[in-house]
């Protein structure tokens, strides 16, 4: 049954034993992300647990993070499913969605500030970069914005830069970005862009935010719950939020305005790029009595953020390719250790010579802002075993002939390495990138593979405890 909300999720992972409590006080301007950082270096994915800090600093609300992406495990209880079934759970959501429903009212109108009431600084916002990020961050935020001219929904998340209590900076880091193409035309009119930023939420809400979505990303979240989303009119405009949410700020971004941003300790690993951008100007913030606040850990991988960014990417893309273009796919992954972004590798029957390239381009027009490297392999390598990957990248492929360099392409957001050298790397401008297709199929029939015959395997498999080794 679908989680209603933010607390009751929380309610299973904790049952699940998979949300651990700090109640020790923190302090977020540098305590919150270096623990986080060590549970993550520390604690293997099986065991690694979402955290609840009871008491941060300064502030009177609790703060949550990495209960989307702690692990692979914790992603799929998000999605109430396993591991192996998030693709197909994604597959149906996004092409069955359930339009959420319009209800009076909900919890995240227990309290609603308005004028002077309005206190941003009051969020228990972390700086996750000491001494590099600028002002604390929100990182966790569902940015929803409508096109002026379809009306059609977008929802994002957009890192959020504290500048005072009822101002942000917000950072799209491609013009790919559907909010960006909001802006770009309320700019043209001399019109503001209405927005909401929601916080804390039930899982699909957040998921859906940080993925690939064509369409509405709240009916493919009603999808992912198998129940409408219930919704809420905000009280400064007339976007829809998620009746159940936590938190929500909502605001708008004047037109024609640009403000330093950045730089922000980013999912490469690398400071990210800081420059002009939009601001958002906070018309009220509303949210439920006691509120929890959400933060995604990010930074350099593996992180909660690589995590939840890679899934969402993968289940997008395999859609697109098996379904869109029913091309013979088996699966698709983005690497965490490129931050679920740079290094993309694909398993593919094989049916035509042709056909690695095809998936390489697919993947590069669905999306240029990812997969710098396209690995394909056949269909028997398993693209989440990295050394699965590199084996086949070891003995399928001769460079001269299977390597294929697209010059003069669109960058994966934020990469460091597309700086030329006398550029100060933390500066913000388009600079073109390139990207390598390997194709790492067996082109001909290759010789017999240099292990025991699975039968062998097997009888000693049967005969395990006799050889004294556990
Ligand atoms: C933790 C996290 C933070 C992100 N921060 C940003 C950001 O600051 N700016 C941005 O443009 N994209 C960011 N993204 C990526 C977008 O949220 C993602 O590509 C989403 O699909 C964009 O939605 P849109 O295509 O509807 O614009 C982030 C993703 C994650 C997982």
């Amino acid at each position: 049954m679908a989680y209603k909300d933010l607390r009751d999720y929380l309610a299973a992972l904790e049952i699940r034993g998979k949300l651990h409590h700090v109640k020790k006080e923190v302090d977020p301007d540098w305590e919150v992300a270096a623990v986080i950082r060590r549970i993550f270096q520390r604690i293997p994915p099986a065991r690694r647990p979402a955290v609840m800090f009871e008491h941060i600093k300064g502030h009177r609300m609790p703060l949550v993070a990495g209960i989307l992406g702690a692990s692979p495990e914790v992603y799929a209880l998000a999605l109430e499913t396993t591991v192996d079934q998030i693709a197909d759970k994604w597959a149906h959501a996004q092409t069955h969605p359930i339009p959420p429903v319009r209800v009076g009212t909900g919890p995240v109108k227990d309290v609603i500030l308005t004028g002077d009431r309005i206190d941003a600084t009051a969020l228990p916002l972390c700086r996750w970069t000491r001494d590099q990020d600028p002002a604390p961050y929100v990182t966790g935020p569902c940015v929803i914005s409508n096109d002026p001219e379809t009306g059609e929904r977008n929802m994002g998340t957009y890192r959020l830069m504290l500048k005072g209590p009822r101002r942000f900076g917000l950072f799209l880091s491609t013009t790919w970005r559907d909010m960006y193409a909001h802006i770009m035309k309320n700019e043209q009119q001399g019109k503001p862009t209405p927005c909401a930023v929601v916080i804390g939420c039930d899982p699909p809400v957040p998921l859906t935010s940080v993925a690939r979505i064509r369409g509405d990303e709240l009916g493919v979240a009603g999808a992912l719950r198998g129940a409408p989303l219930e919704v809420v009119r905000c009280e400064t405009n007339d976007l829809e939020v998620p009746a159940h949410a936590e938190i929500v700020i909502e605001g708008y971004v004047p037109a024609g305005v640009r403000e330093h941003e950045g730089p922000f300790g980013e999912y490469t690993g690398y400071m990210g790029s800081s420059g002009p951008s939009f601001v958002i100007e906070v018309t009220a913030i509303t949210h439920r009595t006691n509120p929890i606040y959400q933060a995604f850990f990010s930074q350099m991988p593996p992180s909660e953020s690589s995590c939840i960014r890679g899934t969402g990417r993968d289940v997008a893309l395999l859609k697109h390719l098996k379904r869109d273009l029913r091309l013979p796919v088996r699966d698709v992954h983005l690497l965490e250790a490129g931050g679920g972004a740079a290094f993309l590798a694909i398993s593919l029957r094989r049916e035509h010579p042709a056909l690695p390239q095809r998936a390489m381009w697919a993947a590069w027009a669905f999306d240029p802002s990812f997969s710098k490297w396209v690995v394909v392999v056949d269909e028997d390598i398993d693209v989440r075993d990295y050394f699965q990957v590199l084996w086949a990248m070891s003995w399928h492929v001769q460079p001269e002939r299977d390597l294929y360099v697209n010059r003069g392409t669109a960058g994966v957001a934020l990469d460091p390495s597309v700086a030329e050298e006398d550029v100060n790397q933390l500066e913000r401008k388009t600079v073109l990138s390139s990207k390598v297709g390997v194709d790492a199929t067996r082109k001909h029939t290759f010789p017999a593979r240099s292990v025991p015959p699975q039968e062998d395997l097997d009888r000693v498999d049967a005969q395990w405890a006799d050889y004294g080794l556990e």
